[in-house]
């Protein structure tokens, strides 16, 4: 959540800076602000509410400067306008942040009773008149920021300038991710290397708690009491491949339609298509494990939910599924031959990752399944286990998902092998259904055409409901979840044998229910849970395969055929491409911002 970009000796920075701030406004887009030292010996600033784009047409490109920060928001503290946009200045402090600082209001006090006074709400601005109080008062600079980062409760990542001092920016790490990066006579800072990539030759991942000097011709990175630290200075990653829309109208409708190619290029990864097994060289070993411990948030956390019955199914091995918000601060008792896996398609989200902490701390083997691999939670944890999906822009999760999916599928085999569940012909069996995925998706693509025309009349509900059994209740929470994201329809998710414990009193004269029903072995049972919706008014829109289509005809009012699929692993993931359809069309129809939905940021950087 936020973007920072920062740069010094840099030739053009308020192009450098822009063109950051673009790349990163997957990361919050409630507002943006670019502030530079001009050459003049000035810091001149620019902020504007809203996306990057309004606060491109203020800019004045002829303000040439070589030192600058830059910020798009998520806003935590204040509502999202002007005067709370970053940077923040204060004196001659200008700032940027990411996170949260929790003693805010204390600082806040002491600094308004030394006769500072403030123009925001933030906690961000705090900071800043914090940073120029004490050079104000005499501390050389470098002092001056080690005073202040001391005083600072909470997590967050910092860049700042100061007026007169073109030649550094100081940044800090402590609980939100920053990169510092050189190449080409300059320094860099940032969220995300994407936001630097094609600049940047060589990258330092900071670690938490890492305070820095960025200058031009060097990276200078010291520990809270100011001592040298050594962290490894990488080749940066040559380039980035920034993705672009191509002939697609939003980036989500794009990342559906990767999802053949990145989950056939996930699956190359754990799968040994030669001898068709499963390849296993990821370490893990799950006979080792006696329970394995499951933790995301949002739709990485349903992914967990689905594997669940994967993992219990196939390899018999017990799963426990936590949302990574509730489990980091319920004491979670451990038991002897615990592993904990960790879902997240950023590797950033700060529950997540502080649940991996906790783990780590608790000595857990951790495995951490993440799409980023320079993320936090892929530095951190003991085994890194990849999705290979390739940047995700649009703020709903799908490719990633699907990735995920796939790659849980292929370690439940891994597991079901590992623990004796599972002989020879059956891992083949399994590994045979996960190769045919890509075709399968590909097939379910082309029913894109009738689900935009469905999609045409549920654009008018104010609610629905979507139900599925086993597998596909996960897979019900995450149809739900899409269409809320994008949508702003109000969604739920049930179990369809929990209905009648209370959800279906929400049931009256065309109520939407979306029924996510393939021919497997509770197909009987759903199906009677598709009759007790119809039978009080319902408008039923069953999700299912060619079989399914043919015993539900009269039975529901909108049949999705999707491709007839083998087995248990593949439904969901089948069954996800629909519902993402369906909420992308949806929204589509709505007129709302795919993409970019409101109040929403792609990547969770605070609690
Ligand atoms: O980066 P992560 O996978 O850790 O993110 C987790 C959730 O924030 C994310 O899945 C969120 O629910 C998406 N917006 C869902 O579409």
């Amino acid at each position: 959540m936020c973007g920072i970009v920062a740069g010094t000796g840099v030739k053009n920075v308020q192009t450098l800076l822009l063109e950051g701030l673009k790349r990163l406004e997957y990361r919050g887009y409630d507002s943006a602000g670019i502030a530079l030292q001009g050459q003049d010996g000035r810091v001149h600033r620019w902020r504007a509410p809203g996306k990057v784009v309004g606060l491109e047409a203020l800019l004045d490109p002829k303000i040439a400067g070589s030192t600058g920060i830059a910020h798009t928001r998520w806003a935590t503290h204040g509502v999202p306008n002007e005067a709370n946009a970053h940077p923040h200045q204060a004196g001659r402090v200008t700032l940027v942040h990411n996170g949260i600082i929790e003693n805010f209001k204390t600082l806040r006090a002491e600094l308004v009773a030394a006769g500072r006074t403030f123009s925001s709400h933030t906690d961000t601005e705090v900071v800043a008149a914090l940073f120029d109080h004490l050079i104000q008062s005499g501390r050389p600079l470098r002092e001056a920021w080690l005073a202040t980062l001391s005083r600072l409760d909470g997590a967050f990542a910092l860049a700042a300038m100061v007026e007169g001092e073109p030649g550094v920016v100081f940044g800090a790490r402590r609980g939100a991710p920053l990169v510092a990066a050189s190449g080409a006579g300059a320094g860099f800072l940032a969220s995300d290397i994407m936001a630097i990539s094609g600049k940047a030759e060589s990258v330092v991942y900071l670690d938490e708690g890492d305070i820095v000097f960025v200058r031009p011709d060097n990276i200078e990175i010291v520990s809270a009491t100011g001592k040298p630290v050594e962290r490894q200075l990488v080749a940066a990653p040559r380039s980035i491949t920034m993705a672009e829309k191509g002939n697609h109208r939003h980036f989500m409708q794009k990342e559906i339609y990767e999802q053949p190619e990145v989950v056939g290029r996930t699956l190359a990864a754990y799968i040994d298509t030669e001898d068709g097994k499963v390849s296993a060289r990821n370490g893990v070993d799950f006979a080792q494990i006696n329970r394995l411990l499951i933790v995301g948030c949002g739709t990485a956390s349903y992914a967990g939910q689905v594997a669940e019955y994967w993992f219990e199914k196939l390899a018999g091995l017990p799963v426990k599924v936590d949302i990574a918000s509730e489990f980091r601060y319920r004491d979670p008792a451990f038991l002897t031959g615990d592993a904990a896996l960790f879902i997240s398609q950023s590797g950033e989200t700060a529950d997540t990752l502080e649940a991996l902490r906790l783990c780590k701390k608790a000595g857990l083997q951790t495995i951490a399944l993440v799409n980023s691999p320079h993320s936090s939670m892929a530095r951190e944890a003991d085994v890194v286990v990849p999705t290979l999906a390739g940047p995700e822009i649009g703020v709903a999760s799908t490719k990633a998902f699907t990735c995920q999916l796939t790659a849980l599928a292929a370690l439940a085999v891994q597991a079901g092998v590992q623990r004796g569940q599972l002989d020879d012909a059956a891992e083949e069996s399994r590994v045979a259904d996960l190769m045919a995925l890509p075709g399968l998706m590909n097939s379910a693509l082309a029913t894109e055409s009738k689900i935009d025309s469905l999609a045409s009349e549920l654009a008018h509900a104010s609610i629905v409901l979507y139900l599925g059994r086993n597998e596909l209740f996960p897979m019900a929470l995450e149809g739900a979840l899409k269409l809320k994201e994008i949508s702003y329809i109000h969604a739920e998710g049930y179990a369809a044998g929990e209905l009648k414990h209370g959800p279906i009193a929400l049931i009256e004269d065309g109520v939407d229910v979306v029924v996510i029903a393939p021919h497997d072995a509770l197909f009987s049972k759903t199906r009677s849970s598709i009759q007790e919706v119809r039978a009080r008014g319902a408008n039923v829109i069953a999700i299912t395969d060619e079989v399914g289509a043919r015993e539900l005809e009269g039975e529901v009012n909108t049949v999705l055929s999707l491709p007839a699929v083998n087995g248990a692993m593949t439904a969901p993931i089948i069954s996800a491409v629909a519902v993402q359809l369906l909420a992308y069309y949806i929204a589509v129809h709505k007129g709302t911002d795919v993409d970019q939905p409101r109040n929403l940021a792609k990547s969770v950087t605070v609690e």
